[in-house]
């Protein structure tokens, strides 16, 4: 993981952006699971504003979910994104359960 990353302001906002973007319609504008796309999704896209999720997971699962997918989900592999964005991306969703 790029050092500092999970600190940064700035990689959490790009990450957002691309997040709204590409995202949000499974993983909700809020990032709490609840996109326009999420109902009758099984499993349900996750919802990265649960502490427990955050406390049991990653930066380095999380990054390899984003570019490989999640194999028996509807979770895409994420292989157009850049090394850098995918990691903006999982500096977003691992700051969103935070107070
Ligand atoms: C088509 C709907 C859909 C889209 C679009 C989508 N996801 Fe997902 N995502 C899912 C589903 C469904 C899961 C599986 C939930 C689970 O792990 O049980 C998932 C899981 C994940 C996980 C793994 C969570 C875990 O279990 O550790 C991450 C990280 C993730 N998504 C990030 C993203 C990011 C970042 C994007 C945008 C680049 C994105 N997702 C776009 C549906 C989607």
């Amino acid at each position: 993981m790029p050092e500092g990353l999970l600190a940064s302001a700035a990689a959490r906002r790009r990450g957002r952006a691309l997040f709204l973007e590409r995202c949000a319609i499974c993983h909700g504008t809020r990032a709490d699971g609840h996109g326009m796309r999420s109902e009758g999704i099984e499993p349900a896209p996750r919802d990265f504003t649960n502490p427990d999720w955050r406390a049991a997971t990653s930066p380095r699962r999380v990054f390899f979910a984003i570019r490989q997918g999640v194999a028996g989900t509807a979770m895409p592999a994420w292989t157009t994104l850049t090394e850098e964005q995918t990691w903006d991306l999982a500096a977003y969703v691992l700051s969103v359960g935070r107070k």
